[in-house]
């Protein structure tokens, strides 16, 4: 069975308050259910934090070993501004999965560039919070071979 980790940035923990014409209604609580009870076949560990240095521990604790075939990353703001995170990325040896709930490209200039993309496996954004099913897909699919698919 594979193990999936997905890690929130600051301010994901107001989901379904924020913002909801941006980022929709439900909690990541109650998306998180949905998400276990889809794939039956993965477990998936969930953990957020507002401050960075506490995600790049969570990327290092996460990113070596065999306990996650991958690692779902929404750095939030975090994104356009953190070297240390894209040091974090690159530092570990667990694929992670960049992933944004809304098209950051369709929104402000400032989130147009993200400083993470490049040290991440790939990126999946726009698709609300769906993103981050599409992101366990794209873990779960990552050995298939194109006969597979
Ligand atoms: C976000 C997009 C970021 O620009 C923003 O700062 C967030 C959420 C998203 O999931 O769409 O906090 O990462």
């Amino acid at each position: 069975m594979k193990t999936i980790r997905i890690i929130n940035g600051p301010n994901l923990n107001l989901l379904g308050r924020r913002e909801p014409t941006v980022y929709g209604n439900a909690s990541f609580g109650e998306y998180l259910d949905t998400l276990r009870t889809r794939y039956p076949q993965c477990l998936i560990h969930y953990s957020q934090s507002n401050i960075e240095g506490e995600l790049i521990n969570m990327i290092h604790e996460a990113g070596f070993g065999n306990t996650y075939a991958g690692i779902i990353l929404n750095a939030g703001a975090y994104t356009h501004t953190s070297i240390a995170l894209y040091d974090a990325i690159n530092a570990v040896e667990t694929p992670v999965v960049e992933v944004h709930i809304s098209n950051v490209h369709s929104r402000e200039p400032f989130r147009h560039t993200s400083m993470i993309s490049a040290a991440c496996t790939g990126v999946i954004l726009g698709f609300g919070t769906d993103s981050y099913r599409l992101a366990v897909e794209a873990i779960l699919h990552a050995d298939a071979t194109e006969t597979d698919i």
